[in-house]
């Protein structure tokens, strides 16, 4: 424990989707073992389970949000209600915390929770933020829009900006036209200003051309500290059951035989997109193990007789699941493939095990992910259209053809590159422990 830190508290503000929550929990971990005290404030919908985590107080705020609205597509609206529903509870819970703890190093809050930061500025404290995307969300959400198109086109001048170029555009365009996505976009980008640092769940080596960008035109600090999987690996922060039964299954099926198949904790898709999925994973003749949430399909009946049919019409071929236990999934050996919708989580979690991908982001910067994963790591294949002619035909082409060769050795690379990385003298532990330190001058 490192004696500077032992009497600083940090408060960590966090919004309610697992994708976030998880790399939250991770970060508050570490800068606990670096001896930091933590309290979580967190919203009353998605609650994580406290006796998970005896070392943080937690504090929950009201936050008016229905379940439903977890499953609406509509993100940029949802994060508006969460900033606008949860200000007054966040700045009086910041008040009390304030009075009961002599010091508060600073305040780390998601950047979903925008709202943090003029409350934390009026207390006169020092404001962090976590984004949980990668670096190249923050670059084309929240860096280019700020600027003249002119000049961002000219600065895409290198190979690797100007293959992610085109799905930025096109992320950037099918948002930014709603009301809400402006909104919410002006209010991060204003928050950044007076955040004092910028925390990313990436590694370096992965992003270093877009980093060196976000320089040019951000000059608040920016902290690399992930892969936070890696770095505080024994948690479990499943607001879901784990099934672990999938494990057993995995542990007779061929090595690299199965693919895994999962659309994170958001997404929902339509009857169309549910058949078409299953038939292509049931003709595609390959074992795959699939993650169905419950509320995935908006809640419509004919799901489980579909996937009963499934089932029955597989056999022993497919197991399926209402929620995976992923990351050991991800590194068991008979996974040879994940089929994702590119979630960043998955992506660097998958990543890190070196399991190639097939891509099939649905929204915001799940499109983004794809492009990096298929243009410039190259460890991935799109899928464009989910018809079940074509899921089948990108199963094979990954899983069985050559071309998943190469595909598959790019992304056993970029695993090591991964491991070395987060070896002691690698850039992780340098970069982590530039944030403990900033956290405590600031
Ligand atoms: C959301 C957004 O959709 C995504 O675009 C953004 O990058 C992060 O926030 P989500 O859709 O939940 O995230 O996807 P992802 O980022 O991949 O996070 C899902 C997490 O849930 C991962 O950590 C994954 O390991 C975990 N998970 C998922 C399980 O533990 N079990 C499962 O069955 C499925």
């Amino acid at each position: 424990m490192e004696e500077q830190q032992k009497s600083s508290h940090v408060v960590l503000v966090m919004v309610t989707f697992q994708g976030h929550i998880n790399p939250a929990l991770q970060l508050a971990t570490i800068l606990h073992s670096k001896g930091f005290s933590i309290t979580i404030v967190h919203l009353e919908l998605n609650s994580p389970n406290p006796s998970n985590h005896p070392e943080f107080t937690f504090v929950s705020i009201p936050d008016k949000l229905t379940k439903s609205q977890l499953s609406d597509k509509d993100i940029p609206g949802l994060v508006r209600s969460v900033n606008k529903n949860c200000a007054a509870p966040l700045q009086q819970c910041l008040e009390k915390i304030l009075h009961s703890h002599h010091h508060i190093a600073a305040v780390i809050y998601d950047s979903f929770m925008f709202c943090a930061q003029p409350i934390i500025n009026d207390l006169g404290l020092p404001g962090v933020t976590l984004f949980t995307h990668s670096a190249l969300g923050l670059l084309f959400y929240h860096v280019f829009p700020q600027l003249n198109e002119k000049d961002y086109i000219s600065e895409l001048e290198s190979p690797e900006l100007q293959a992610l170029q085109l799905q930025g555009f096109h992320a950037l365009s099918s948002q930014n036209p709603t009301e809400a996505g402006m909104e919410v976009g002006a209010a991060f980008a204003n928050a950044l200003k007076s955040s004092s640092a910028i925390v990313v769940n990436s590694m370096e080596f992965l992003e270093l051309e877009v980093l060196s960008k976000i320089k040019q035109y951000l000059p608040t600090p920016i902290f690399i500290v992930g892969p936070l999987h890696k770095l505080a690996p024994t948690m479990c922060n499943s607001l879901c059951t784990e099934d672990n039964k999938c494990i057993s299954w995995l542990n007779k099926q061929a090595p690299k035989s199965v693919i895994y198949v999962s659309f994170g904790s958001i997404v929902n898709i339509d009857k169309q997109e549910l058949i078409e999925t299953v038939w292509g994973l049931s003709n595609s003749k390959q074992p795959f193990l699939w993650v169905v949430r419950p509320s995935m399909d908006r809640g419509s009946e004919w799901t489980e007789s579909l996937l009963n049919g499934l089932e029955e019409s597989v056999g022993e071929r497919g197991f399926i699941v209402k929620w995976a236990p992923q990351k050991e999934v991800l590194a068991h050996a008979a996974v040879g493939g994940f089929w994702s919708h590119c979630g960043w989580n998955s992506t660097i979690e998958s990543i890190c095990e070196g399991v190639p991908m097939i891509c099939r982001p649905f929204f915001g910067d799940q499109l983004l992910n794809a492009s990096y994963i298929c243009n410039v790591w190259k460890i991935g294949l799109e899928l464009q259209n989910l018809e079940r002619g074509n899921i089948v035909r990108t199963i094979k082409r990954l899983m069985v053809d050559m071309e998943g060769n190469y595909i598959r050795k790019r992304a056993m690379d970029l695993k090591e590159k991964a491991a070395f990385y987060l070896m002691e003298d690698g850039s992780t532990s340098c970069s982590f422990n530039g944030l403990p330190k900033h956290i405590s001058s600031v």
